[in-house]
């Protein structure tokens, strides 16, 4: 039974002003790659199987979330294809009235297989990762020979045709910097809008340091060169995305998070998939809603928890971290093992 619609929802404001729109679901930690900007070598930890929110635990949150704001849901991981009985949960989360985007960000390695049942349960948009074209790079990164298997991934979705396809490239200096044409026109070829990805100092990222940044100044220079001149495109709201065009209309987009910050129109929330809310990525503490989730609360306690946080939210940590000339590694491993939370693989990127 779809969950009743109130007749007016109470948006909330944080402290800087800002509405809370977007959220972004874990819907399970665990992932078959192990990125190196993401995981760290050996050393993660998995969260207690116990602890992982079930469908209607996940619904009622994302219910709870939307009365204050939310209309764009955003299903991450670890990796979410690895989590049992996803189309179901999907259509759970789209038959949520106040929910007007639906969308996913995935690794692609197995999306060639559910791609159609996830389409046919109301998913609107995907978003995959893929870094390199090159399978011995790609192996290099993940540490696992899939390659072949996320292409075939994005090829699936494209012919069975989401509102919109895209790819994330995080762009590392001497890793995929010399890949960002080959990488447009891939996108290009199977219809997907590329985005390249400055690298972040998230946790997870223990190797992270400013010379890796490829700034989006230098990504630009590098395409001028190759394309000719770009244009920008005006509006950007609150999206993380600058968009620009080629001249034959070629859309891509890029994520300077690193060299422009983007904090003051930040609207974004983060679910882990054992129930910790956090107002920020790179936010030191979260909110657990899992005890009164479990607890049974009803819509209105959870609004109100909700409600509270959000209006009491100041963070900026992405234009903090800009202003800090010892910027380095956000997490030595140790801090990450003490805390599986810190990790980007458990906050969903
Ligand atoms: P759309 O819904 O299509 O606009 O996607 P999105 O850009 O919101 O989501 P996506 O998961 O594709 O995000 C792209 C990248 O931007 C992520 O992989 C992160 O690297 C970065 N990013 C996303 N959200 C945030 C954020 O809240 N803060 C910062 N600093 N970076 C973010
Ligand atoms: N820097 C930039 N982007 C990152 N992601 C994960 N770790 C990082 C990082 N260190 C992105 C991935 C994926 C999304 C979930 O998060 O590219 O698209
Ligand atoms: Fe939002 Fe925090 Fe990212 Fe800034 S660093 S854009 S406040 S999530």
């Amino acid at each position: 039974m779809p969950l009743e619609t109130p007749a007016k929802t109470e948006l909330v404001r944080d402290l800087l002003g800002r509405p809370l729109a977007s959220l972004r679901v874990s819907v399970i930690d665990r992932c078959d790659l192990r990125c190196q900007y993401c995981m760290p070598e050996e050393h993660y930890t998995w969260l207690p199987s116990k602890d992982i929110l079930n469908a209607s635990e996940l619904e009622r949150a994302v219910d709870a979330f939307c009365q204050v704001g939310v209309r764009s849901v955003r299903l991450t991981g670890g990796e979410p294809l690895l989590r049992a009985k996803l189309p179901a949960l999907v259509a759970r989360l789209a038959a949520l009235p106040l929910v007007e985007d639906l969308a996913m960000t995935t690794n692609a390695t197995q999306l060639a297989r559910w791609a159609g049942p996830l389409r046919a349960a109301g998913l609107q948009r995907i978003t995959v990762s893929l870094d390199s074209l090159d399978s011995a790079r790609f192996a290099a990164l993940t540490r696992r020979n899939a390659h072949a298997k996320a292409l075939e991934g994005i090829r699936a979705a494209a012919a069975i045709g989401f509102d919109a396809l895209k790819l994330n490239v995080v762009v590392m200096r001497d890793f995929n910097d010399d890949e960002l044409v080959a990488l447009l026109e891939f996108g290009r070829e199977v219809g997907a809008e590329v985005r390249f990805i400055e690298y972040m100092d998230v946790g997870g990222a223990t190797q992270w340091s400013r010379q890796k940044v490829v700034s989006q100044a230098e990504m630009l220079a590098r395409l001028t060169a190759h394309y000719g001149p770009l244009e920008r495109e005006a509006e950007r709201g609150s999206a993380p995305a600058a968009r620009f065009r080629l001249g034959d209309g070629t859309r891509f987009g890029m994520v300077a998070s690193v060299t422009e910050p983007f904090c003051g129109a930040c609207d974004r929330s983060r679910l882990t998939a054992d129930g910790l809310w956090y107002t920020c990525l790179y936010a030191q503490q979260g909110t657990d809603l899992k005890p009164l989730l479990r607890a049974g609360a009803d819509r209105e306690r959870l609004v109100r928890r909700i409600r509270a946080g959000w209006a009491g939210r100041t963070d900026q940590s992405a234009e903090e971290r800009s202003r800090d000339p010892q910027r380095g590694a956000l997490y030595p491993v140790e801090a990450l093992q003490a805390d599986p939370h810190r990790e980007m693989h458990t906050r969903g990127g």
